[in-house]
């Protein structure tokens, strides 16, 4: 019997209307167009606005996108995994408030925490349960609204982060597409490089956490850079090896998009050409666990079936790992 895999059959997506440009950002921090460009990459970046709306609005846009384009019905959905580092609430999880939204209603839903690869740990966590039988359609989501998490006084931080959330379904398949191999690894021992102190149960908000502006993402960036580009480029190649994958015969990395400098550095320890990397940091930022999913829904229309992604990722924890993809459709073609 052919071996079940779980292909991704749909990709949706959604970015806030608000965008907030380097011009804009340098009114409010001491940066510039130019600084920001040379050294991140990043021109503009999404920005959710209003009171009590949280990541949860913008899932909900992605789920429906992507279930409207692959005419699914939300009742047939099993299970709902959304990778957030900014949930609505502690709890409900956001998962569940989206499933709820979205008239998911038989499905089982989670939230997954794993920073800036919550998307990719999702994807392979619901790829098992297809590949098991135990669900036959999962919808994935990564989701982040960093704008409640970024210090707008913080120079270092503030330019790199925009808000968004990607979609995807997947769904048996035996035709050898789908998440065929994955490298997924943690290690706390960054955790201090990349985190936010206060908010959970060790430091609950009080008048001192706030004043100490620990409610906010603290970064070390060189600390991050060295470590997002080697640990990235080791996964990738040790998934590229695993399944005789070359420069030649994939067709996309999809790098988590953090940094302009950091994508370049990783294709070229891979040795692929920087042409074949998704890339739209320019447009969107770091939206944390939605970077992968929206390079997809970018890039959806210019896929064909058969087509060998890299998916990698890194972010806070550490937290980082890559996938083999084997696309299973063409482009922009619902009717399957
Ligand atoms: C944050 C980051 C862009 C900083 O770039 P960098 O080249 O490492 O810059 P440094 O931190 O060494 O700072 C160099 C100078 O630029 C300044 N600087 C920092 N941010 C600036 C900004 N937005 N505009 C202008 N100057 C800035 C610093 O204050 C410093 O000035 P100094 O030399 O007078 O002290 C970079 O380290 C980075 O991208 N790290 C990874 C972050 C990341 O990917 N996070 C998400 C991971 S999932």
């Amino acid at each position: 019997m052919a071996k079940i895999t779980a292909a991704i059959t749909g990709v949706g997506g959604y970015l806030p209307e608000y965008i907030l440009d380097n011009n804009e950002l340098s009114r409010m921090v001491d940066t510039s167009d130019e600084w920001i460009m040379s050294r991140i990459g990043i021109k503009s970046r999404h920005i959710l606005k209003g009171e009590g709306v949280g990541t949860s609005f913008m899932g909900v846009k992605a789920v429906n996108d992507l279930l409207e384009k692959c005419d699914v019905d939300p009742m047939t959905v099993d299970l709902v995994i959304c990778g957030t580092v900014t949930p609505d609430m502690f709890f409900p999880s956001t998962a569940n408030l989206i499933a709820h939204k979205c008239g998911m209603k038989k499905a089982f839903a989670f939230d997954l925490s794993a920073a800036c690869s919550g998307f990719l740990f999702g994807l392979v966590t619901g790829s098992k349960y297809i590949e098991t039988g135990a669900a036959r359609r999962v919808v994935v989501i990564g989701a982040d609204k960093n704008s409640s998490i970024v210090d707008y006084t913080d120079r270092s931080v503030s330019p790199i982060f925009g808000d968004g959330a990607g979609a995807v379904l997947l769904e048996p398949s035996t035709d050898g597409s789908g998440v065929l191999d994955a490298d997924l690894h943690s290690d706390a021992d960054g955790g201090v490089h990349l985190c936010i102190k206060a908010g959970g149960s060790a430091y609950p908000a009080t008048e001192e956490t706030v004043r100490n502006r620990w409610h906010y993402i603290h970064q070390e960036g060189q600390a991050v850079f060295k470590a997002a580009v080697s640990n990235m480029s080791d996964v990738s190649l040790n998934i590229m090896q695993r399944n005789g994958l070359t420069p030649e015969n994939i067709t996309y990395l999809v790098p988590h998009q953090a940094n302009m400098r950091i994508i370049a550095a990783t294709a070229q320890r891979i040795g692929l050409p920087v042409e074949k990397c998704m890339i739209n940091i320019e447009k969107f930022g770091n939206t944390t666990a939605a970077t992968l999913p929206l390079c997809l829904w970018d890039y959806e229309s210019r896929m064909k079936k058969g087509d060998n992604l890299i998916l990698a990722a890194f972010g806070g924890g550490y937290t980082w790992g890559a996938a083999y993809v084997r696309w299973a459709y063409d482009g922009g073609d619902f009717s399957r």
